[in-house]
């Protein structure tokens, strides 16, 4: 024992993409082992958008199931769904009587979702960060990875754990976040962040043709119309993601061709292709594996949630004790 507790959630969209491995997931694996590691399929949080009730159960299967294949090891860290826990909810209740609305109106992911979602402004989205807080402190958790869109509500939770500490006594540490190294990864129109919900991702889980097609019409550098135009790589975004896939050597070769008007985009995106084609490929194959197995996927859920289930009852009786109820 002695290692330090670590917290990390993820949204089960079901479909998750090459930015969802980058900016997360690929590290959750390289780390797994060097912490008391706890990753959870936050499916409380994906009730704060309208969904559909009768998929909700099939996105957590698929999101776990992609989450294993990936690499997160159930023999070197904890995975498990939000809902099996109680404590969840339980803590969070107690969380919100000690954060003042204006904090949570501060929060620009609320604002944003608020504009996107006007016709769902539901309590629970604006109560979203206070839920967060509760998943990180019901493991009493001190290092928590995320990417920069979260570090906001990171600052938020660290500000209750200080609040709570200091109006009833010493019960939490204060969570640290470990930054993602991975540039942030734009989808294919080249914008915004890739996302399932903006149709600009790449599936972990989609086929070789699918990816190809995909790229073929994926942005690059807007100020290249003919293949000697000397190309910008620091604009294009398919040259990011050949730094995330390919050898450094390479990309430095593949920076020079394309600023000489040396290596065209088609087929810079062919290679880019391969690669991304053959580092999916073992990811693919545990993946059907685990989809023919799927009780395998429900039962490991179930073993983290039986882990989880007796860690969490012992933090809301500490919070209890320190409340007075
Ligand atoms: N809000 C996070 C996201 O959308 C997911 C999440 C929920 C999370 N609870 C967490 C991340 C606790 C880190 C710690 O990405």
């Amino acid at each position: 024992m002695g290692k330090k507790v670590l917290f990390s959630g993820i949204q089960p969209t079901g479909e998750l993409h090459i930015g969802n491995y980058l900016g997360a997931i690929k590290n959750w694996v390289k780390i797994q082992s060097d912490y008391d590691s706890i990753f959870c399929v936050v499916d409380l949080h994906a009730q704060t958008i309208e969904y559909d009730q009768k998929e909700m159960p099939r996105r957590v299967q698929k999101t776990a199931t992609v989450l294993l294949a990936c690499g997160l090891d159930p023999e070197r860290c904890t995975l498990f769904k939000q809902s099996y826990i109680p404590g969840h909810s339980e803590l969070m209740w107690r969380l919100t009587t000690i954060t003042p609305i204006g904090d949570l109106e501060r929060m620009t992911q609320y604002k944003d979702k608020a504009q996107q979602h006007r016709d769902n402004i539901n309590a629970g989205l604006f109560t979203y960060p206070v839920l967060m807080a509760a998943d990180i402190m019901l493991y009493k958790a001190e290092v928590v990875p995320v990417g920069d869109d979260q570090v906001q509500h990171l600052e938020l939770t660290r500000e209750i754990v200080r609040r709570f500490n200091h109006r009833f006594g010493e019960v939490f540490p204060e969570p640290k976040p470990l930054l993602s190294t991975a540039p942030r990864i734009r989808g294919l129109d080249g914008k915004a962040k890739m996302s399932k919900s903006l149709n600009n991702a790449i599936g972990l889980t989609e086929s070789p043709d699918s990816i190809r097609k995909k790229l073929a019409s994926a942005f690059t550098d807007p100020a290249r119309l003919r293949r000697s135009d000397p190309g910008h790589p620091e604009v294009c975004n398919i040259f990011t993601l050949h730094g995330q896939f390919s050898p450094p050597a390479r990309c430095a070769e593949i920076a020079g061709a394309c600023t000489a008007g040396m290596l065209g985009c088609v087929d810079c995106k062919r290679e880019f292709a391969d690669r991304l084609i053959a580092e999916l490929e073992p990811i693919q194959a545990r993946a059907a594996e685990l989809r023919a197995k799927p009780e395998r996927v429900q039962e490991i859920l179930r073993e983290g949630g039986r882990r989880c289930r007796a860690r969490s009852e012992r933090t809301i009786a500490d919070v209890n004790r320190a409340m007075g109820l």
